[in-house]
């Protein structure tokens, strides 16, 4: 059951005429969660929405980050028949948000306070113009490592926290015979393990290239080795990686094919939903030389204008259950991301998502929180898609080394603005 006073049920059901809040109208929902840990984690939204009678109309479309997604919805926005909630990210809310085709959510987010317990970095994605527009409903960060912990203590080290010792504990899982990093070639995920080498590189100078897109960091020396590393990290995949979907790749370290996988903490619902534990079938570390720094990406609903009383009465309900701190628990225990509250308990949390919640909670006390560049947090579409198409080329041997590479991104970068 969601947690609201009775004032503000009462204030909702005033505002709205309604009984309660709940509303007996479907909601049509856009998302990319169809891996097995992300279907599981919608369930328990579906499961609630359920409970309050809201019905769910699905409309999945898969593939990673949610290229195919925004894809889609560009489709059926420009034919005039938006879905009721769309899963989206950053940038992207904002420019829909521009074109005026977004709902006002501010009814639910007033009486219940969201600007008090909604972490700031996520309410500029969140509000447009004042008024809230999306209800985020986890943060999931980019920079972790998820290490088979038996493929770990065959090595005989212990998990890295420098590259160098990441380099060893790479080398090592090649001498016994097992691919040492499960990858899947896909834009998306090549900036994702991309994201970590940035901030590897210092925390100024991963907000000066993805957030502050300054020519100099994107075209300069350290953006150099941080392609270097990109080209390093690419001799210890196997030949199939090309195309491969993430969840694949987590399964390869799951089953014990491979030995790591650089990727957010959605890989954690994967090992959760084959049975593994944290700390006994594998371990979760941050990218080495990134700890005390967290590259997020949210996931927010974002609601569309839609015609019909019933309706926005659905979408409000809906965004006022997404932000119920039980839900929030239960919903993110699941999907391997953390609250998108501050005052959400880490009580039945494991440990990778004590880390998780501990991490992102310092992070934004120290001015470490910086918006993943690879899932449309730093730059708008535009951006992000040129810098992928570098990434993604590098990564595929087009340049002959990460300063060529630099020097193409600072171009790239230049040309999509
Ligand atoms: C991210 C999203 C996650 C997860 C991942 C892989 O962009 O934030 O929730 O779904 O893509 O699909």
């Amino acid at each position: 059951m969601r947690k609201m006073t009775k004032g503000m049920v009462s204030a909702l059901a005033l505002t709205f005429g309604l009984a309660s809040v709940a509303a007996a109208e479907d909601v049509e929902v856009l998302h990319w969660w169809t891996a097995g840990g992300e279907a599981a984690a919608l369930n328990v939204l579906k499961e609630d929405l359920a409970k309050q009678g809201i019905g769910w109309v699905d409309m999945p479309v898969a593939g990673g980050g949610g290229e195919a997604a925004m894809t889609a919805l560009s489709a059926r926005v420009t034919a005039g028949d938006p879905p009721t909630a769309v899963q989206m990210l950053g940038f992207d809310i904002t420019d829909w948000a521009e074109q005026g085709v977004l709902g006002n959510l501010d009814a639910v987010a007033g009486p219940e306070g969201w600007d008090n317990v909604i972490p700031a970095a996520l309410q500029a994605f969140s509000k447009y113009d004042g008024h809230w527009i999306a209800a985020p409903v986890n943060v999931h960060s980019t920079n972790w490592v998820w290490i088979s912990k038996a493929a770990l203590d065959k090595t005989g080290l212990a998990a890295p926290t420098t590259w160098d010792e990441l380099i060893a504990v790479l080398d090592k899982m090649k001498e016994n015979g097992i691919t040492p990093l499960a990858h899947g070639g896909q834009p998306w995920q090549d900036a994702t393990v991309f994201d970590s080498l940035v901030l590897a590189q210092g925390t100024d100078f991963y907000k000066a290239a993805f957030i502050d897109l300054d020519p100099e960091a994107l075209g300069g020396e350290k953006m150099a080795a941080a392609f270097d590393q990109l080209l390093k990290l690419r001799s210890y995949v196997d030949d199939n990686f090309s195309g491969r979907d993430w969840n694949l790749a987590s399964a390869m370290v799951i089953n014990g094919e491979a030995g790591m996988q650089v990727m957010g903490d959605w890989a954690k619902g994967e090992f959760l939903k084959a049975g593994q534990k944290p700390g006994e079938g594998f371990i979760c570390i941050r990218f080495p030389g990134t700890q005390g720094a967290v590259t997020f990406n949210a996931d927010q609903f974002a609601m569309f204008n839609v015609k019909g009383e019933e309706k926005v009465k659905a979408q409000l309900a809906m965004a006022s259950a997404i932000e119920s701190p039980s839900f929030q628990s239960a919903f993110n225990v699941v999907k391997g991301s953390v609250p998108a509250r501050t005052d959400v308990p880490d009580t039945d949390f494991d440990d990778c998502g004590k880390k998780g919640i501990k991490d992102l909670a310092e992070a934004n006390t120290n001015g470490t929180l910086f918006g993943s560049m690879a899932h449309g947090y730093g730059a708008p579409a535009a951006v992000k898609n040129a810098t992928y198409d570098v990434i993604t080329a590098a990564f595929n041997g087009e340049y002959t080394d990460g300063a060529s590479a630099a020097a193409a991104l600072k171009d790239a970068v230049a040309a999509a603005q």
